[in-house]
């Protein structure tokens, strides 16, 4: 019998190419993204391609209700999710207090809240299993603080933070969960955040990205920085002082220039 693996923000970028290394290796797919006509497009595509079952649920993860209807819906459908992808997430930028209130709360949703949510519930069965995999998508803006993406980089030092410290909980249960840090990525993410950063040396692409997050996600490995620039510069983050490296994020996310 198949497995199965449920991706959120499976319609493009990182998310779109997890789908595409998960049915290369048989797993049948629960897709997860707002828009349907392309999450429809994606199944299309990679059912004839892969041979497998790839299944859509459009949902906006923005709504408080989407991961528990997730849940039903496949719980209905006597789906058992084997691997659980928490990719989807989005920013933006600007000053904290000159943005709306709701864009916070939508970002803290969807980047936090469902993240957490479906790890939670999905983890449950996996545990009486006792087998399971879960890949939480953080980032390397989760090393510093970072103004004018003040809420961004926020949620990612949490989704970090949550999801290294879940590993070691999980460690021995069968269950494993790994994080991944991107840096810089070429996909809908910045022009969507209203940044220009498509240029850059160090700037990688999705499919290589998810190429790693994949390997250690199937390596049991607890965490993972996609690049060896991202992992660099990550460690030269963690070294500096916290003042240092959050004027130097400010700079960058004040004129957005690198
Ligand atoms: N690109 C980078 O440089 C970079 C760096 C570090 C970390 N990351 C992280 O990598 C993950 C994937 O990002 P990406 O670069 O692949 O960005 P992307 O191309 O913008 O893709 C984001 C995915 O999330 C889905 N999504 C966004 N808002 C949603 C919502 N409210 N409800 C349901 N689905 C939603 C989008 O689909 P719909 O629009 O159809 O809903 C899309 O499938 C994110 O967590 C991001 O923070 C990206």
């Amino acid at each position: 019998m198949k497995k199965w693996a449920l991706i959120t923000g499976a319609s493009q970028g990182i998310g779109y190419e997890f789908t595409k290394l998960f049915a290369a290796d048989g797993y049948n797919l629960v897709l997860v993204a707002r828009d349907q006509a392309r999450l429809k497009q994606v199944a299309d595509e990679i059912g004839a391609r892969f041979g497998i079952v790839a299944k859509i649920i459009p949902k906006d993860l923005t709504a408080r209700t989407a991961p528990k209807e997730i849940f039903d819906e496949l719980q209905t459908d006597k789906i058992q999710i084997d691997v659980l992808i928490n990719n989807a997430g989005f920013g933006f930028q600007g000053a904290f207090s000159e943005l709306e209130l709701q864009r916070h709360l939508d970002l803290i949703q969807v980047n936090m809240t469902a993240l957490v949510e479906l790890t939670y519930l999905f983890l449950k069965p996996m545990l009486v299993r006792r087998e399971g995999r879960i890949l939480n998508v953080a980032s390397t803006a989760a090393f510093q603080p970072g103004p004018y993406m003040a809420m961004y980089y926020a949620s990612k030092a949490f989704v970090y933070s949550f999801s290294c410290a879940l590993a070691e909980e999980l460690s021995g249960t069968g269950v494993t969960a790994t994080t991944l840090n991107p840096g810089i990525t070429r996909s809908q993410f910045h022009g969507r955040a209203g940044l220009q950063r498509s240029k850059g040396f160090a700037i990688m692409e999705a499919e290589e990205v998810a190429k790693i997050g994949y390997r250690a996600l199937m390596n049991g490995k607890p965490n993972v920085t996609a690049g060896l620039i991202n992992k660099l510069s990550s460690s030269i983050a963690k070294a500096l002082p916290t003042r240092l490296t959050t004027r130097i994020a400010a700079r960058l996310n004040k004129h957005d220039d690198r």
